[in-house]
Parts: C-alpha cells; structure tokens; sequence
C-alpha cells in the first residue's frame, strides 16, 4: 500500500458529528450520547431516534408506517425483485421529497421498515399487512412480516434496531453524506447509503455467517472449515473489522439479547456461533499476528435475526431498515453544516504525446 495516498481512508476525519462515538481501540460506542450498552435494553429504538435526531419529545414512526404503507402499490414492482436489497434501494429510490412531508427522517425510517415487511411478505408469496401505528417500531416490523411479535421476541429486536442504528463514518453512511454533500436531496441520499451497505464487506456479511454455521454443522469441524476457507483464500464472514482492534461492542450486547431470548427458546445455534467465534478467532491471530481479527456486529446479528424467524435473505434489509435512523441524522448533519465532499486522485495513465 503506498502510504502517500489515503488507500481506504482510514483514519481520515471528514466531519464533527454528535451522532456516535466508536473507539476501535477501547471497543466502546456512544451513541447520541449513550453508552450502546446502556441504550439498547434500555431505550427503545424510537428513543433512540430522539436522540439522533436531536428531538426534544419522543419520535413516533407509527404515523409514517400509516403512510408509507399507502404508498406500496407505487414501488410493488421494485419490491418484486428477489434479492431484499435491490428491491428496498428501488423502493426506496422512488419515493419522492414530497412524500416525505414535513418529518423526512419520521418517513424514511418508518418507510423503510414497511418495504421491508412488505418484501419479506411478498417473497414468501403472501399479502404485505398493513402496520397497526399504536405499536412500538419492532413489534410492529415483525408483525407485518407476518413473525411472532410478542413481547420477547420484540424487545429482541429492538435491542438489535437501536444497536445498528447508529455507527460512525461506516461506508453507507459516509456515501450518504458524500450524496447530502452535493445539497441533493435525503431520498437520493438514502438510496446510495443502501447501495454500500449492501456489499458483503459493509451489510452484507450476516446471511453467509448462518451459511458457515450450516457448513460447519458442529463444533468440532469448525478448525478444518475455517483452514480450508482460509487456504481457498475465502475471508471468515462476522470476523474482522476496520475500526475495532478488539470484540466489537455489539456483538456482546447481541449475544446478550440472544440469551434472554433463549431463556425460553434454547437455541444451539449460540452454542455453535461462539465455538465457531473462538476457534476462527484462533485461527487467524496464528495467520495474521498483527491484526486483531475478532467478531464484529455481523457474527450474532446472523444468530439473533434467525431466531426471531426473519429470512435470511432479508438480514441485511433488516439492517438497513435500523441504519436508516444513523443515515438520517448524519444527511442532517451534513446539510446543514458540511462542505461539498470532494477528494482527490493521483492520475497514472497516459500523457498525451
Ligand atoms: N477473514 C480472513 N481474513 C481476514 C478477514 C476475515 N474476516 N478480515 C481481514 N482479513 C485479513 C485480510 O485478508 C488482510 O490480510 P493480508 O494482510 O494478508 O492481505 C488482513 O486481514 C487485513 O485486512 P484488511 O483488508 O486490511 O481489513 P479491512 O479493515 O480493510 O477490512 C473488513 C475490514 C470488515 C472488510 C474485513 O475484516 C472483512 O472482509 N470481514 C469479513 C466481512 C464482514 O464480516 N463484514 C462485516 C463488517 S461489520
């Protein structure tokens, strides 16, 4: 890597922002203010979109589920579409500013968990179900994909809704400023944060983590597997991160909200996850000693999600559909106070003549 150009950015600040915290080092995230351990159990993810978003009286997302609702039969055929990602960035592509009427952060995060109920419904050859606005956001998310959405099972969620809600210069988030830097507008914003998070390296890592758990089947395969992922050059999906050089955060407050929800589903899977999270652990400190490469988000977002029953292709949609509270506040941030985002690039090909 040359180190006279900022291959990947790292370590680069390109704003202020009051919206979180991550210190890779300490392996703490302080979201609007709060401790992630503190908030999520504790906060429900409408609170923390009062914080997000800086509100001084609690946000209810009940009313844009309502309205993004009614806006299904316009982006049915983006919702067709058999990968969840595709189809929300098309759903979400086509709603307009006029859609989102006076609370633009309200629409877009209560849109986004109506399209992705609605494509969970649609993929599974059933009818979208209309949002009940007198629920609590992850209640409500799950009831309209039609999963059980009582009381443990919602706060499961929830948990997981306000954990990723918020993180930093991630990729999604830094295209989303990238796109409010030009002072074009929160939709196309959101749209091109949707586009990033959808790669395997950003969001799209949790449905292959559940493809190795399939693969690894039980604890004591797990060394060959991950040596012979590893010798086919393959990377161990939920392993690594950029910024944290110790257990991200997150996977501890996940792990945590599996458990409880085990308390009454016991679920082998955990059992699994965290054999196959210490050997892969393990295995790449002895193959990159310089390197912590221990689990990130990804790694129990696979686990809890399949618990609550969400399809496995609709993980990252749900992710997205959480993200989409961060997304919002930092459009806001940087529209309100950022300069035009514009790097620079050192040319090597031809000269003329
Ligand atoms: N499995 C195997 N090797 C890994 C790895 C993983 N999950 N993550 C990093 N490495 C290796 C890289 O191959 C590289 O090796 P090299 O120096 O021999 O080339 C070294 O560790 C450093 O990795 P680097 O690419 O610099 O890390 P990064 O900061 O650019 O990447 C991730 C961070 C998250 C993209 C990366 O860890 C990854 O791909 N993880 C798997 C996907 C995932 O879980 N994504 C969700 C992120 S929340």
């Amino acid at each position: 890597m040359r180190t006279d150009i900022a291959d990947g950015l790292e370590g680069i600040v390109v704003a202020e922002t009051r919206t979180s915290l991550v210190d890779g080092a300490a392996g703490r995230l302080v979201i609007a203010g709060r401790d992630l351990e503190d908030l999520a159990g504790n906060a429900s993810f409408e609170e923390t979109c009062s914080l997000l978003w800086r509100r001084p009286a609690r946000v209810d997302l009940g009313p844009a589920r309502v309205r993004a609702f009614e806006l299904l039969p316009r982006v049915q055929a983006a919702l067709a579409r058999s990968d969840g990602m595709e189809a929300l960035r098309g759903a979400v592509a086509q709603l307009s500013t006029a859609d989102l009427g006076e609370d633009g952060n309200a629409s877009l995060t209560g849109a986004a968990a109506v399209l992705v109920a609605a494509w969970i419904r649609l993929a599974a050859r059933a009818q979208p179900l209309p949002p009940d606005p007198a629920r609590g956001h992850a209640a409500d998310l799950l009831r309209m994909a039609g999963l059980p959405h009582d009381a443990d099972p919602a706060a499961a969620l929830d948990a997981y809704l306000v954990t990723v809600s918020e993180h930093g210069m991630n990729a999604s988030t830094f295209t989303a400023r990238v796109v409010a830097s030009t002072a074009s507008d929160p939709v196309s914003a959101v749209t091109a944060a949707i586009g990033a998070l959808k790669g395997p390296r950003h969001g799209g890592a949790p449905g292959p983590v559940l493809d190795m758990l399939d693969a690894v089947k039980t604890g004591d395969r797990a060394r060959a597997w991950i040596e012979a992922e590893l010798a086919a050059k393959n990377r161990i999906m939920g392993m690594g991160h950029r910024v944290y050089r110790v257990r991200d955060p997150r996977a501890a407050v996940l792990e945590r909200a599996i458990t409880r929800l085990g308390e009454r589903r016991p679920t082998q899977r955990l059992d699994l996850a965290r054999t196959v999270e210490r050997v892969a652990e393990e295995v790449l400190a002895a193959r990159h000693p310089g390197r912590a490469l221990r689990a990130n988000v990804e790694f129990y977002t696979a686990v809890l999600l399949e618990a609550l029953g969400v399809p496995r292709a609709a993980f990252t949609p749900v992710f997205a559909a959480a993200r989409m509270a961060g997304w919002c506040a930092h459009v806001a941030e940087q529209l309100q106070s950022g300069r035009l985002i514009r790097p620079d690039v050192r040319y090597i090909g031809a000269l003329p003549g």
